[in-house]
């Protein structure tokens, strides 16, 4: 017999590919829908579509795609930090947010040092450690589906190098509030690199919902990460970016790859930032839609998380993969939530969408 040689080590071999919201495509050609027809609320996307002003620069920009982008994304990283009064060294950009979560593990954990996240939040951050071979501790939110930073704090050792806080949390929409981060980032070690992961801050509407750039002068290793996939519409061309020390810029620019983010998703982010108009709507649209669609999930008799973001995670009180199925058969795909096996996840649509949503559940549960 030859010898059993493992092509992976244990760790990824543990990994559950990750599972993104069904596309619509899919659904269509299963069930027989047209895909006009399909309704998504799965991907916490922007139901007004892209920003008017991103896609007219990516448009100009595809007659010059035969050539590189200029890799160090000069013109999107001094938008960033005009935008947010921020120094341009201080700003990486990446092909989605998501690629600088990995980055900060590669280029920070390459030791083996420990990583602390919520249990449950953005399953990418257990992903990427498993990946890297990276040891983590994953601390269960509060019964409230919040996140237990005095108990993060505690799972904190010597080795612990990352604290990812997810804020507003996906999947449950909750956030930590100014109080609670300001008495952790007070407490964290000065080495750990606490990660602010803002991929929804611009639904945020709560009084006490924290910016992370202002805490910045408390801890000095804060990264605040944030996406233009959600409020901006750009989810489909892979852009997000890191306001954290140029120091730890520096290494992140040493680990990613060359021309990380494309000649198109520089533009159309630079452009989009600019688009305060789309960004407004996306944000009322927003609002007025949570009212909506939580009130029709009472009358239903369901308990909905607290939500500060694009989505809301209802308890639908039975086996949720069978009405994610079920609703799935009405043409409307939602998210279900292993961790939480009673509850969905539902991304805030258009008032038609959701009006949709609330119907079809409304048959499903009965
Ligand atoms: C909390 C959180 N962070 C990061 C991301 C990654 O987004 P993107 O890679 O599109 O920027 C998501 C996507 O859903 C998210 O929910």
């Amino acid at each position: 017999m030859p010898p059993v040689v493992s092509l992976v080590t244990p760790s990824i071999e543990r990994i559950q590919p990750y599972q993104p919201g069904t596309p619509i495509e899919q659904v269509a050609e299963r069930l027989g829908f047209a895909p006009s027809d399909i309704v998504k609320l799965a991907s916490n996307e922007n139901p007004l579509g892209p920003s008017p002003r991103g896609i007219a620069a990516a448009g100009r920009e595809l007659e010059r795609v035969h050539r590189y982008p200029d890799s160090e994304s000069p013109a999107l990283r001094a938008a960033i930090a005009r935008h947010l009064s921020v120094a341009i060294e201080d700003v990486v950009v990446s092909n989605g947010s998501n690629e600088l979560l990995e980055l900060l593990v590669r280029t920070f954990c390459a030791g083996g040092e420990h990583v602390v996240f919520g249990e449950p939040s953005f399953v990418v951050y257990r992903l990427a450690c498993l990946a890297q071979g990276v040891p983590f501790s994953a601390v269960p939110l509060t019964p409230g589906h919040v996140h237990d930073l005095p108990a993060m704090a505690r799972a904190i050792t010597p080795r612990t190098r990352i604290v990812f806080i997810a804020n507003p949390n996906n999947p449950t929409g909750t956030h930590v509030g100014t109080a609670a981060l300001e008495r952790f980032l007070r407490e964290v070690p000065r080495e750990v690199i606490v990660v602010l992961d803002e991929a929804y801050c611009e639904y945020a509407d709560a009084d006490d919902y924290p910016d992370g750039l202002a805490y910045r002068a408390i801890h000095p290793r804060l990264a605040v990460v944030r996406t233009f996939s959600k409020i901006y519409g750009l989810a489909g061309l892979r852009v997000g970016y890191a306001v954290l020390p140029a120091e730890l810029a520096g290494y992140i620019h040493r680990v990613r790859a060359p021309f990380n983010v494309s000649l198109v998703a520089q533009a159309a982010g630079t452009a989009a930032l600019g688009d305060a108009e789309h960004v407004r709507r996306s944000r009322e649209l927003n609002l007025e839609e949570k009212s909506f669609v939580i009130a029709g999930l009472e009358q239903l008799g369901l308990q909905v998380t607290p939500s500060q973001a694009n989505f809301v995670l209802v308890d639908v009180k039975r086996a949720a993969g069978g009405v994610y199925d079920a609703l799935l058969g009405h043409g409307v795909i939602v998210r279900t939530v292993p961790p939480l096996p009673t509850a969905i996840r539902v991304t805030l649509g258009t008032r038609p969408e959701n009006e949709r949503f609330l119907a079809a559940l409304r048959t499903v549960i009965g």
